[in-house]
């Protein structure tokens, strides 16, 4: 049988998850039972025709960001740090982009990918759907720049000043009707420009999910920006999330598709493995991820050990939420 590559956060291959666990239904649907045995590792995947070339590399990165007179944005006094801000130089390097590479250094792999055009489209239980061009959206909102903690499942942290608009902002322009419960987030689709969407074993496009109460809190952020610039595209440009009191996973990068709805959206990392990665994915030290402690976390830029704060030290703005949702598995 053949292994599955590890994500960057597993362990050693004796702990594992056997294959047949760690494929997700809807891979296996697609991948059909007879081909299993016939898996080859991720990077074979890639046909030669989308290996990156420096032509296309400069081609990619000579178009102008239409936005870049935005930035940078007054930056936010309630949002503060108790540690320094993470240099870009090493932040910009060790990046979770699946899409585009199982490893941590992305933006090499992201040549074909272009920040313009790019449309949102918002459905689902709202008054009217509708799609919005990413510069119409940075019309209507206000950028502010925040500084936020971000804290990884895989227990690094790192701190980061990102630009962008309250998430709450947005969803009162999208209209939800009173049914609307949750909103579910989606990244684009497009194997041609993300070569790992062509890895029939994980269930693409990337989704995640927020109740509305999580979607409106006040911490919740939809970000273009980041260092006081457009995102640069492994940090998830021109559309992402930071939510900073849950792990990393539910930050999705790339979103094209804002949808409300009435059910709890299954996750990306939920589906491919809903033992270990849950919908709520709060920060809890006590918690211990199935196969590793979360009591303390790694700083990437220094490789200090700080202990790991409950909800990521968003106590104050978040905790209100959970009130009476003691029996979910909000953990993780
Ligand atoms: N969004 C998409 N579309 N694809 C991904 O692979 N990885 C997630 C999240 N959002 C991911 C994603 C994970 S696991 C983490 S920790 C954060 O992005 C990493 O964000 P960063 O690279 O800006 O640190």
């Amino acid at each position: 049988m053949h292994i599955v590559r590890r994500r960057g956060w597993e362990l050693p291959e004796a702990t594992a998850t056997p294959e047949a666990v760690y494929l997700s239904r809807r891979a296996m649907l697609k991948a059909g039972a007879g081909t299993l045995g016939a898996i080859a590792l991720p990077g074979t995947l890639v046909p030669a025709a989308l290996a990156p070339t420096a032509a296309l590399a400069q081609r990619v990165t000579e178009v102008p960001d239409p936005s870049a007179h935005l930035y940078p944005a007054k930056r936010s006094d309630t949002f503060t740090l108790d540690r320094p801000i993470t240099p870009e130089a090493k932040s910009s390097t060790v990046n979770n982009y699946y899409e585009f590479s199982y490893g941590k250094n992305v933006a090499p792999s992201m040549t074909r990918f272009a920040r313009r055009p790019w449309v949102v489209k918002v459905d689902g239980l709202v008054e009217k759907p509708f799609e919005i061009g990413i510069d119409d959206l940075l019309a209507r909102f206000p950028l502010e720049e925040r500084l936020y903690r971000h804290r990884c499942v895989e227990a690094w942290s790192m701190a980061v000043p990102w630009t962008g608009f309250p998430m709450k902002a947005f969803v009162d322009y999208a209209k939800p009707l009173s049914g609307a419960k949750f909103v579910r987030m989606e990244t684009f689709l497009d194997p041609k420009v993300a070569p790992n969407q062509r890895d029939f074993r994980y269930p693409w496009p990337y989704v995640e999910g927020l109740t509305m109460a999580e979607a409106t809190n006040e911490l919740a952020f939809l970000v273009t920006g980041v260092y006081g610039k457009p995102a640069p595209a492994q940090f998830g440009a021109p559309l992402r999330i930071a939510l900073p009191w849950k792990y990393g996973f539910k930050s999705i990068k790339g979103i094209v598709r804002f949808s409300f709805t009435d059910k709890q959206p299954v996750g990306y990392w939920e589906e491919v493995q809903g033992s270990e990665y849950g919908f709520w994915a709060n920060v809890n030290p006590k918690v211990p991820h199935p196969r590793w402690s979360q009591a303390s976390e790694e700083d990437i830029a220094t490789g200090e050990r700080r202990p790991t704060l409950l909800y990521n030290g968003y106590g104050e703005q978040v905790a209100g939420l959970y009130k009476g949702l003691e029996d979910a598995r909000i953990w993780f």
